[in-house]
């Protein structure tokens, strides 16, 4: 039966979900879809180093072996080894990280809501670096934080700025390697001078860390979540060192924060799936990022070197930029008269893309700053593509 002439219905919303907003960059990356535009624009790694073939070993391995397991409700933390697996990954520099505190995510996106849900009060104080990762910004906003912005410079986050901005936070939310969107790390004496401040005020501390492997040099940096397990939440993905297309990450948090946190993932999915968690274990578990993840530095070092080498020979003097160690983004600042977003339609005229600044600021943006990415696009694509940036930004001063 099909019931004729229903009334129309008038949608309402929750006052929740009238928060919620489009990110600017999903808008840009899809007129940078067109295969003439050379886009700077994305935070999607590159395809190139996915590990197609031993993705799909490891599911015909997975199915054949242990298929009615893989295929069946799982445990709302995790897939047992690969928690396990994870714990002792990370149980470095004397740190003993156990499974029970660790909770699988579908993607740490999904980290990012569950904390907000169970940490986040309408009005409640969240401290953020200024400029921060837009995706956590756009999570937390959806329970109505007030955002308090910590300055960074090129160190990263000033640990001296968070006692007078962080009276009273309910988290400081940091990026202490290859930061998204700047590309800057935070300095080894600052991570403890972070942890130190945090713990003396009682402000838990997320440290979000989905780049922390891709460093050139391949010198790991020390993780704050070692200097104080009970302090500090850590956050994790194998988007950036596998594949993001799997949405698999998780979320390493203190006694009782883990379980309120597992009991709110509950609520949202019951468990990320238990299908793609084995194959993932199966893939990690003899070592193979050990080989895998230096071939993700060499391809992205050497793309970041061209857009460094690019930007030197064809940006004003006037326009200064950082240079990433690591990671995937290059952060651009212009003279103070140039609003990028608005420069972005004449740059998407000439078939180039990048992300303006401003999404990224919690309050007051800075209109004169954007970010680049160079992990997609080849080397040679990287200089024509610099030169026409560069260019369009020379007409503007
Ligand atoms: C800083 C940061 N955190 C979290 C994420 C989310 O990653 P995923 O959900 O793919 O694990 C991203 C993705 O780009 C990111 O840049």
């Amino acid at each position: 039966m099909k019931i004729e002439n229903p009334t129309p219905i008038q949608w309402q919303f929750s006052q929740r979900a009238q928060k919620l907003q489009s990110s600017v960059i999903r808008e840009i990356l899809k007129v940078t879809m067109r295969p003439e535009v050379t886009s700077f624009a994305g935070g999607l790694p590159s395809p190139a180093t996915f590990p197609v073939e031993r993705m799909q070993a490891a599911f015909d391995k997975v199915l054949s072996t242990h298929g009615k397991v893989a295929l069946q409700y799982g445990p709302t933390d995790g897939y047992a080894p690969l928690r396990e697996w994870v714990a002792n990954s990370l149980s470095t520099d004397g740190a003993k990280i156990v499974p029970e505190q660790i909770l699988m995510t579908s993607g740490s996106q999904q980290g990012l809501d569950l904390l907000g849900k169970v940490l986040i009060d309408e009005g409640s104080k969240v401290l953020v670096e200024t400029p921060s990762y837009l995706g956590a910004l756009q999570a937390f906003s959806v329970y109505g934080p007030q955002f308090g912005s910590v300055p960074t410079d090129d160190h990263g986050v000033v640990p001296e700025a968070v006692a007078d901005v962080g009276q009273g936070a309910r988290l400081l939310y940091a990026l202490p390697n290859f930061q998204n969107p700047t590309g800057r790390s935070l300095s080894i004496e600052r991570r403890a001078k972070l942890v130190e401040t945090c713990a003396r005020m009682g402000l838990p501390l997320i440290e979000d860390d989905p780049y922390g492997a891709l460093s050139y040099s391949g010198e790991p940096m020390p993780k704050m979540l070692n200097m104080n397990p009970n302090g500090v939440i850590y956050m994790g993905s194998f988007s950036k060192i596998l594949t993001p297309g799997i949405r698999l990450g998780y979320v390493v948090a203190p006694q009782p924060l883990a379980r309120k946190l597992e009991q709110a993932k509950q609520a949202t999915d019951l468990h990320t799936a238990q299908l793609t968690q084995m194959v993932v274990h199966e893939v990690v578990k003899d070592g193979f990022l050990n080989e895998h993840i230096p071939t993700i530095r060499k391809l992205y070092s050497d793309q970041c070197q061209a857009m460094l080498h690019a930007l030197a020979e064809h940006f004003p003097k006037a326009a200064t930029w950082t240079r990433p160690e690591g990671g995937m983004f290059i952060w651009v600042t212009l003279p103070k008269h140039i609003d990028t977003s608005k420069l972005i339609d004449e740059a998407i005229a000439q078939n180039i893309a990048f992300v303006p600044g401003a999404p990224f600021y919690a309050n007051e943006p800075e209109h004169n700053t954007l970010r680049l990415s160079f992990v997609t696009v080849p080397p040679e694509k990287i200089r024509a593509g610099i030169a026409v940036l560069g260019k369009l930004i020379a007409s503007k001063l």
